[in-house]
């Protein structure tokens, strides 16, 4: 199949079962376990930053933007990012989060951030954040922590713990429930 019989559309509720479908598929059971999960358990995602691919009208790839706050620091987290696996390897993946981060640049967002790998994510523009500039609320890899600045030196007003932009308190800190 060619790249152009994929469409790129935002995302809309009508997409929200085919998307959990597709992560489901992606990711398993344990994705409920993964921390940038418990940070997006902590309120809603940017439906307006969030983009599906479909093809024949059928979802096939998502993306998804949720707003974080870590510090002074605001950001979007990307993620998950999943294609189904018969439309791996054409370029959705990629497509998907660069229209995700063009869009999160116009909305004027200061940086995005992700825990993913650094080969796939490296090439699109995302860098290791100095390991314990910013913590997770549960366990990760501290390599896998990437991020891409958009104002200059927003990546260094990102420090400390990670939370939801929805459970940031004006002392800058995370509310315990995150
Ligand atoms: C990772 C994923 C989103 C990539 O999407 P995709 O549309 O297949 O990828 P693209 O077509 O944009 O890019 C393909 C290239 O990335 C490489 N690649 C894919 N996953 C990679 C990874 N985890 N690390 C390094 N490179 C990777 C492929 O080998 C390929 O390389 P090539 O261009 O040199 O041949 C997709 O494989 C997927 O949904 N995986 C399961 C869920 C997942 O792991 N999501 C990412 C969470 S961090």
């Amino acid at each position: 199949m060619n790249a152009p019989d994929v469409t790129y559309l935002p995302e809309t509720p009508a997409h929200d079962a085919e998307i959990d479908h597709i992560n489901e598929e992606a990711f398993g059971p344990g994705r409920f376990a993964r921390a940038a999960y418990k940070i997006r358990e902590g309120g809603p995602h940017e439906r307006t930053l969030s983009f599906v691919a479909t093809h024949d009208g059928i979802v096939i790839a998502s993306v998804r933007m949720t707003r974080i706050a870590a510090g002074e620091g605001r950001a979007l987290l990307l993620g998950p990012l999943a294609v189904r696996p018969a439309f791996k390897n054409l370029g959705i993946g990629r497509r998907l989060v660069a229209i995700a981060l063009e869009a999160a640049g116009k909305a004027g967002a200061e940086a995005v951030v992700l825990v993913g790998d650094e080969p796939y994510y490296g090439p699109l523009g995302f860098k290791r954040i100095p390991r314990g500039q910013i913590s997770m609320p549960r366990p990760v890899d501290l390599d896998r922590l990437l991020a891409v600045e958009i104002r200059p030196d927003a990546l260094a007003r990102l420090t400390g713990e990670v939370c939801h932009a929805d459970h940031a308190t004006v002392e800058e800190r995370c509310l315990a429930t995150v």
